[in-house]
């Protein structure tokens, strides 16, 4: 997190809250926007962003502005679109993203350095146990290197565990790891942390959220025991991310199971940041103002959950407002209603689900 992103939390804390008498703010909690409300916990509350989508639509602008503290470029990180070629890099969209964080005091988080996803062919065509840590190394240090002081904190590392792949390790067999083995991800922790030590630097996946799940429960463990070892190893790992992409068809299971999770991994000196958090709408049954209130319902128990750990450092929610959100296009309904997925809606209103996570921020 930059200095600037600090004051602002701070300032939000305080602008939601300033010279308002306890009555009121009891009253009227709503005045404030979710970042000021999630500063009463010590968490930074952001959302993910396209470019395109804040240049062309001023009023979405202004309410990432009013409830945010800080922004992750949703796709412009991405290898796919910043390495073109291999030899041009395209930072026209991250770019604008950081402008626009630098005018309103926002902090950026960077997303995301190493996946098995969203790369260019010409990456897995041409990676080779002979060439692949220069450019791990070059990749990384180039993009760090660019946005140091920029961006406080990037998913070095995203989605590294799957259990399907039956590893005993339970890391992903990806193009990462059939080129460098395990130890890519070491290399592309060390080589962040050369290109900006200020950084905070997250290893993030999903399929950690819900009890009831047990490849969840199982890549919990995996995890954990992967976290062990790097940290003992000294790598400089920060945080684990969790993206809570939440399913609102299912029951939320968010218990102790998660809840002593997050105490083991803090237990590692390890925050905790929430990385994408949406609740996925698709399957949810009955009329509009029903689903709101399950998909908040969703909202609200994992925030609670996750609240009661002491190293919850960020909550970023993958887009704002049903505007623009990805699950339109990943995850239609099948009935053809539009998805539901983010605390506001399309018109730029809030939801329930805004109102449940003010209550979750709000609950101690
Ligand atoms: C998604 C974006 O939201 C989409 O716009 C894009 O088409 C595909 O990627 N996990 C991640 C994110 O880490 O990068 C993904 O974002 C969603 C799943």
């Amino acid at each position: 997190m930059t200095a600037g992103a600090t004051r602002r939390s701070l300032l939000a804390g305080v602008a939601g809250l300033a010279g308002l008498p306890a009555q009121v703010m009891a009253r009227d909690s709503t005045a404030a926007g979710l970042a000021a409300l999630a500063a009463r916990r010590g968490v930074d509350y952001g959302a993910a962003v396209e470019p395109e989508n804040l240049a062309r639509d001023s009023s979405f602008a202004d309410l990432i502005n009013r409830e945010c503290v800080s922004v992750t470029p949703e796709n412009h990180l991405k290898w796919n679109i910043l390495r073109p070629t291999p030899d041009h890099f395209d930072f026209g969209g991250a770019d604008a993203v950081v402008a626009f964080a630098k005018a309103r005091q926002l902090a950026v988080h960077g997303h995301c350095l190493v996946w098995h996803e969203a790369n260019p062919a010409w990456l897995a065509a041409g990676l080779t146990r002979q060439n692949a840590e220069a450019l791990l190394n070059h990749h990384i240090g180039k993009v760090v290197g660019r946005y140091a002081g920029h961006v406080g904190s990037w998913d070095v590392v995203n989605e590294p565990v799957e259990r399907n792949d039956r590893r005993p390790d339970g890391l992903r067999r990806s193009l990462w790891l059939s080129s460098l083995g395990p130890d890519y991800i070491p290399l592309a922790f060390e080589a962040a942390h050369r290109a900006d030590p200020a950084a905070r630097l997250v290893l993030s996946d999903y399929g950690l959220e819900y009890d009831d799940e047990p490849w969840m429960v199982e890549k919990r463990g995996s995890l954990l025991a992967l976290l062990a070892d790097w940290k003992r190893a000294g790598v400089p790992i920060h945080a684990l991310g969790i993206q809570g992409h939440l399913i609102g068809s299912r029951p939320p299971a968010f218990g102790t199971g998660l809840q002593n999770f997050l105490r083991d991994v803090g237990r590692l000196g390890l925050d905790i940041h929430v990385t994408e958090l949406d609740v996925n709408d698709q399957q949810v049954a009955g009329g509009q103002d029903h689903r709101d209130r399950i998909v908040a319902d969703c909202y609200r128990a994992f925030l609670r959950a996750v609240l009661t750990s002491s190293r919850l450092r960020v909550v970023t929610t993958w887009g704002l407002s049903d505007r623009y959100s990805s699950k339109q296009d990943m995850f239609p309904r099948p009935d053809g209603a539009p998805v539901r997925p983010l605390p506001f809606d399309r018109e730029l209103s809030r939801k329930a689900a805004w109102h449940a996570m003010a209550d979750a921020f709000s609950v101690r």
